[in-house]
């Protein structure tokens, strides 16, 4: 799966995401190496600290079905009304605790970070250029 069709997925999957409070709404897909692709959206919280980011929801569906190795992921966040572009020209780049949540499952050397702009223009990173000396499993070692 390419770059621009993960981009799709996660722009559907920004549809369902319940951010009544920030009204910015964020979609994600991630594309497992079974092939499978598993969306998430935020999920916001009356209490606020529980508020989960799309890219966790992602991770955390994958994982529960037993998907536990990853290529890519893919970022689409902008507010409610406002036009992606415009409204948000960096896009939407990962929070601290999803980076570090990748880490966890993630070769932070290959796992790639696609950011949406649009659905035609985007920005890819890998893991470590966004989590440059990141603690992971392997520092347990
Ligand atoms: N959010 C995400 O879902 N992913 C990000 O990468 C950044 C922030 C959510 C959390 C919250 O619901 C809203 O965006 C505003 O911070």
């Amino acid at each position: 799966m390419d770059s621009q069709a993960l981009i799709q997925e996660a722009i559907l999957a920004r549809e369902q995401s319940y951010s009544p409070y920030s009204n910015f709404m964020v979609g994600a897909a991630l594309l497992g190496k079974s092939g499978c692709v598993y969306r998430g959206c935020n999920i916001e919280n009356a209490a606020y600290t529980p508020t989960n980011c799309a890219e966790r929801t992602a991770f955390f569906k994958a994982l529960s079905e037993g998907e536990c190795e990853f290529t890519a992921i893919a970022i689409a966040g902008w507010p409610k009304n406002g036009k992606p572009v415009f409204a948000n020209p960096g896009g939407a780049y990962p929070c601290g605790v999803c980076r570090q949540v990748m880490m966890e499952f993630c070769n932070p050397e290959s796992f790639t970070i696609i950011i949406a702009h649009n659905s035609n223009d985007f920005t890819a990173h890998t893991l470590a250029e966004l989590m440059p000396h990141g603690f992971g499993p392997d520092n347990l070692k």
